[in-house]
């Protein structure tokens, strides 16, 4: 069986997202989604989200796409997740093109997978924002 890992913040789950976890999955068997955390998302990546992570978390557990999601709570952490989820193949958008080509040590695949265009959790945010102004 492959294994494919993702990582990401997944808020207002919208179809770009989709698209990525359908792609990502057709890599392989069996598809592993690392879920940032309210935590790590605040202090890393300075998101504040909309959803809190339990509610990501299932709403990212009802798409047929994805076989198991898991807490990202470090940076740090991708090296032991693919060890401890025997992981083949590690994809992530184009946004990160060659930011994780080191995980090849690993002995894995690294792929990037091209973005959805003119869609991002951002955009739906700055749009509602200025709609209900
Ligand atoms: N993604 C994608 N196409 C989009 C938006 C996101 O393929 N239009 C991918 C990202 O490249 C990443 C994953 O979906 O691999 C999760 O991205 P995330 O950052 O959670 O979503 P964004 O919509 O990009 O959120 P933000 O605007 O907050 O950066």
């Amino acid at each position: 069986m492959k294994r494919v890992i993702t990582y990401g913040t997944f808020d207002l789950l919208h179809y770009g997202h989709i698209n990525l976890l359908r792609r990502a999955k057709a890599l392989g068997d069996y598809l592993v989604v690392v879920l940032s955390s309210d935590e790590f998302n605040l202090s890393e990546k300075q998101k504040k989200c909309y959803f809190t992570y339990e509610e990501r978390k299932m709403l990212l557990e009802s798409i047929r796409y994805v076989d198991l999601v898991i807490p990202e709570n470090s940076w740090e952490q991708k090296r032991s997740d693919i060890h401890d989820y025997h992981i083949d193949t590690f994809v992530m958008g184009d946004d990160w093109e060659g930011e994780f080509n080191f995980l090849k040590e690993e002995g894995i695949e690294v792929i990037y997978i091209p973005r959805t265009p003119e869609i991002s959790t951002t955009q739906i945010k700055n749009d509602l924002n200025y709609v209900m102004k």
